[in-house]
């Protein structure tokens, strides 16, 4: 299992990325530094995250001081959900583009299927607005002829969702960047990626210990089993589980140690043996996204927003 994938454009994106989301300006700067330093070509950023202009700052000192070329990183962010208006889609690349310094993103994706109102912050009541998923494509496709966006694709969609966007999109998908854990394994959008070519990317790959989503996949017995067996760490193992099904993951660290511990997935794999033991785990999803279930919005419930798959 090589350091990469091949995308359905052709290009290569790095196993590896590292997260951004929950990392406050303060300490991203410092974490995305650390990570190339270490190795790392990936960064998952999001203009929502609310620190593109810090992650900016830190790829300029980073190109400035060569340690690694533009061409080198892949650097992927995400559309906004108050952006989807096609006329604000290209505007929201450029502000990102901006933010980040760049002056072209190597995947661009929707981040939620959820469309709020124009310069409204926020999932509230007042600020839901018509879902139009097939007219923010088109604007998502005009972004790769501009060439703003080497690659696009979506975030947060079920299985359902990506299949009606492959039936009616001119470019397809590159990627559906979902929740994906040994936790939350997400099968039936893994067998639809696998078969139609779009590439999943895992975020919250180590079930996201530590934080409000509160994860215990780390606590896993069978994650500490097969650990212990291979003499790795529980978060090497998820990591090395989401590669080997073919996922790129995105580990989300601020911290130097471990850091360099979720890079050190490729020289070694989960034999058969053990790797057909994580279809024992309990499967739960962890972002749930009730704060997306509101009377004005698409979807009355969370078994509407991820069609089922709950
Ligand atoms: P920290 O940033 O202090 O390292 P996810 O990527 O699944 O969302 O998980 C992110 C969470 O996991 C963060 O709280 C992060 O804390 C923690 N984390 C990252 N790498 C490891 C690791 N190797 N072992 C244990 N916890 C980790």
């Amino acid at each position: 299992m090589g350091t990469y994938f091949e995308l359905n454009t052709g290009a290569k994106i790095p196993s590896i990325g590292l997260g951004t989301w929950k990392t406050s300006p303060g300490d991203v700067g410092r974490a995305v530094i650390h990570a190339v330093q270490a190795g790392y070509r990936h960064i998952d950023c999001a203009s929502v995250y609310g620190n593109e202009l810090e992650v900016g700052e830190a790829l300029k000192e980073l190109f400035a001081s060569n340690v690694v070329k533009r061409e080198q990183l892949w650097i992927t962010s995400k559309l906004w959900c108050s952006d989807h208006a096609p006329e604000d889609v290209s505007k929201a690349l450029t502000k990102t583009l901006k933010d980040l310094q760049l002056n072209y993103i190597d995947l661009y994706l929707i981040h939620w299927p959820i469309r709020t109102k124009p310069g409204t912050e926020g999932f509230k009541v007042e600020n839901m607005a018509s879902l139009c998923l097939h007219e923010t494509w088109a604007a998502m496709e005009g972004l790769v002829a501009s060439g703003q966006a080497r690659a696009i694709g979506v975030s947060n969609f079920s299985t359902k969702k990506l299949e009606e966007l492959i039936l009616n999109s001119k470019v397809l998908p590159a990627v559906n960047q979902v929740e994906c854990h040994p936790g939350w394994q997400q099968s039936a959008l893994h067998d639809l990626c696998k078969s139609s070519g779009v590439h999943l990317t895992a975020y919250s790959p180590l079930g996201s210990p530590g934080t409000f989503l509160k994860g215990d996949i780390l606590q896993e017995p069978v994650v500490i089993e097969i650990a212990e067996k291979l003499n790795k760490t529980p978060a090497q193992v998820a990591l090395r589980w989401g590669i080997q099904s073919g996922h790129s993951v995105l580990p989300k660290s601020v911290n130097e140690s471990r850091i360099m511990e979720n890079l050190d997935v490729f020289n070694w794999s989960i034999p058969p043996e053990l790797f057909s033991k994580f279809s024992t785990i309990k499967q739960k999803r962890l972002l749930r996204g009730d704060f997306a279930i509101l009377e004005t919005g698409p979807y009355k419930s969370v078994e509407e927003l991820w069609d089922g798959e709950i």
